[in-house]
């Protein structure tokens, strides 16, 4: 019988037969998470970003045997309270969203900035540099920087 991997998808345990599989595969496909989308396939995008304990991951470079025993959480997850909320918020009021694609992997980074953030919002230099790896083809990112400052200062006021 195959190895099971085992672990923590969006506070549920979760159990695949991962074998060489990729992350984001198993999310897709097995766990339906179709949430976390693939652009590229090969890192440069962001589109495929989750995060694996807390640090974000490009999914389609991550085998998901590489998640035994750890918490993935995907835009799903995130977006459900918190800073995620906001910011999916925030992105839908900004008219961040076009085609869509990068959506996931903006809001799964830009919420682990703003999450990250003990004192004011960050500032457009820092929003920058934490979405560098987050290409955006449709938005010109202007309705993303004023998403995430927004929802950055919602947070930050405790005002989410
Ligand atoms: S699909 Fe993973 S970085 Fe582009
Ligand atoms: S909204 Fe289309 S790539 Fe960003």
């Amino acid at each position: 019988m195959a190895e099971l991997t085992r672990f923590r998808c969006n506070g549920a345990d979760r159990e695949v037969e991962a074998g060489d599989r990729l992350l984001i595969d198993v999310l897709r496909e097995e766990l339906r998470l179709t949430g976390t989308k693939l652009g590229c396939g090969t890192g440069d995008c962001g589109a495929c970003t989750v995060l694996l304990d807390g640090r974000p991951v490009n999914s389609c470079l991550v085998f998901a045997a590489e998640c035994d025993g750890g918490e993935v959480r995907t835009a799903e997850g995130v977006s459900e309270g918190g800073a995620g909320r906001v910011l999916a918020e925030e992105l839908a009021a900004a008219g961040a969203v076009q085609c869509g694609i990068c959506t996931p992997g903006m809001l799964v980074m830009a919420a682990a900035l703003v999450a990250s953030r003990t004192g004011g919002a960050p500032d457009r230099a820092e929003i920058e540099t934490a979405l560098a790896g987050n290409l955006c083809r449709c938005t010109g990112y202007l309705p993303i920087m004023r998403a995430v400052t927004a929802a950055a200062r919602r947070v930050g006021e405790g005002t989410p």
